[in-house]
């Protein structure tokens, strides 16, 4: 078996086992990358096959089409008056449970919605896993169009290297699905992830970013075994 089909394993089993923390009656905060995919999958089976009765609030366009396609009802924050469970993926997990999030451009939506719930599952295989944020992925960041030169330029000047996300098969840039554009910026790595959150949020034209610190309730890590079978550990914060 390649190493994308040991992941795509890793993804499910941990996207299935999150799933199965949910109750009946919860509100759920659904995910959005292709680890959420598999939890809403489940969630669908669960509401088909066993009477589960949730209501589903969705972290993006993407996931919410696949809701409905799995048969979720979905709901918006105007319906529900908090959300009990939120399930979503992440690019990189720190050993304090810190994220970077927002690979798909869903962060800003995943920050509200994640950061609402009483109880926040982030899934992810073994390959997430770093020792200092910032060391693998850049943190996105979404940025009102208008600001996107002005802001490039802040960015570089706390140090990092900031790169306009360009769509693919679409000439131009990425529009995120509240019609804002991405900035990802590079960093050696992220010394204070708290004081980084703050401070890219504070440069004006800036709307969000993904590092997502103190949400996180617990993590759900797939990995493999030495005989290659996947086991998933709980890491709690
Ligand atoms: C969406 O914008 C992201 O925050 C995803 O949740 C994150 O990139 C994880 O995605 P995968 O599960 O596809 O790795």
């Amino acid at each position: 078996m390649d190493r994308e089909e040991q992941i795509k394993r890793m993804k499910r089993q941990v996207g299935i086992d999150a799933a199965s923390m949910v109750r009946d009656g919860d509100v759920v905060g659904l995910g959005t990358g292709s680890t959420a995919v598999y939890m809403i999958e489940e969630l669908g089976r669960r509401i088909r096959e066993e009477g589960l009765r949730i209501e589903g609030i969705p972290t993006s366009y993407d996931a919410g089409v696949l809701a409905r396609r799995h048969g979720v009802p979905v709901r918006t924050l105007d319906d529900v008056e908090r959300i009990d469970i939120a399930i979503d993926g992440a690019d990189e997990v720190d050993p304090s449970n810190r994220l970077i999030k927002g690979r798909g451009g869903a962060h800003l939506r995943e920050k509200i919605i994640d950061g609402l719930a009483d109880v926040f599952v982030v899934v992810v295989d073994e390959s997430k896993l770093v020792d200092r944020l910032g060391t693998k992925c850049p943190v996105p960041v979404e940025v009102l169009p208008l600001a996107v030169n002005p802001v490039m330029k802040r960015l570089e000047r706390i140090g990092g290297v900031p790169e306009l996300r360009m769509g693919i098969r679409k000439d131009g840039p990425v529009i995120t699905d509240q019609g804002n554009m991405i900035v990802d910026v590079r960093f050696d790595y992220i010394d204070d992830p708290a004081a980084m959150e703050a401070g890219l949020n504070n440069i004006p034209g800036v709307l969000e970013n993904g590092l997502f610190v103190g949400l996180t309730s617990l993590v759900l890590v797939g990995r493999l075994d030495p005989q290659g079978q996947v086991v998933v550990t709980r890491r709690d914060t």
